[in-house]
């Protein structure tokens, strides 16, 4: 299975509960991901546009979310609805946050320009479970790269793309996306097939830590 690169990986989808925000960094440009009480999943541009406070600091309430500072509050489409100060105030349509396409395949968050294609997707499985997402000081090539120069007891290399590499083994296929989160931070957002058992999770989750680990030592080797 293979991802388009025009889709990029935010989050695991498992980390984003209903009602809460989290910043994220995807190629130097802050974006806040959250989810409404509904259940669906937003990529926004991580800035109120009245002061510039981040919205990743703000409260989900239903399918809102408001701005932490003075409590402006924003609908799904970014539209700012209700300004406190002013209750009564018929908000302009300009007061906006900019918003990206956002949805979730294999366990994972994915965003990409307004108006993207989610079919793009559809090579990946619909629904996965969540092994963890590795946040590392280094670009998300090389990181990838270090995945397949590692990788976990009995699992094999089955596809790669700009931004993923997919592993086969134990029955299960494992899916390891990459966000660029500037030129030399990445993260590494890792799922697994929802047929593997509990041991295989844990076996999963430790190689990780172990792959990050290594990497770091590398790292300070090099230093
Ligand atoms: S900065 Fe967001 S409401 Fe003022």
């Amino acid at each position: 299975m293979t991802a388009p690169s025009l889709w990029i990986p935010v989050a695991l989808s498992a980390d984003i509960e209903a009602g809460t925000s989290a910043g994220t960094l995807v190629n130097g440009e802050e974006r806040v991901v959250w989810r409404d009480e509904k259940g669906a999943i937003h990529v926004w541009e991580d800035r109120c546009p009245h002061r510039g406070m981040r919205m990743s600091f703000g409260f989900v309430r239903g399918d809102h979310i408001a701005c932490l500072y003075h409590g402006w509050r924003y609908d799904t489409g970014g539209q700012c609805r209700y300004i406190p100060a002013h209750p009564d105030l018929d908000v302009p349509q300009t007061i906006k946050v900019p918003t990206f396409a956002a949805t979730e395949r294999a366990g994972v968050v994915w965003m990409a320009p307004d108006g993207a294609d989610a079919t793009d997707l559809s090579t990946l499985p619909e629904t996965a479970e969540p092994v963890r997402s590795l946040f590392l000081d280094m670009p998300a090539a090389a990181a990838l790269a270090a995945v397949t120069t590692a990788l976990p007891e009995s699992y094999s290399v089955s596809a790669t793309s700009a931004s993923t590499v997919t592993l086969q083994g134990n029955g299960t296929t494992v899916l390891i996306a990459a966000q660029t989160r500037d030129a030399e931070r990445s993260a590494l957002h890792m799922t697994v097939t929802d047929n593997a058992d509990t041991n295989a999770r844990r076996n999963l989750a430790l190689w990780a830590t172990d792959l990050r680990n290594r990497i770091e030592a590398r790292s300070m080797e090099a230093a």
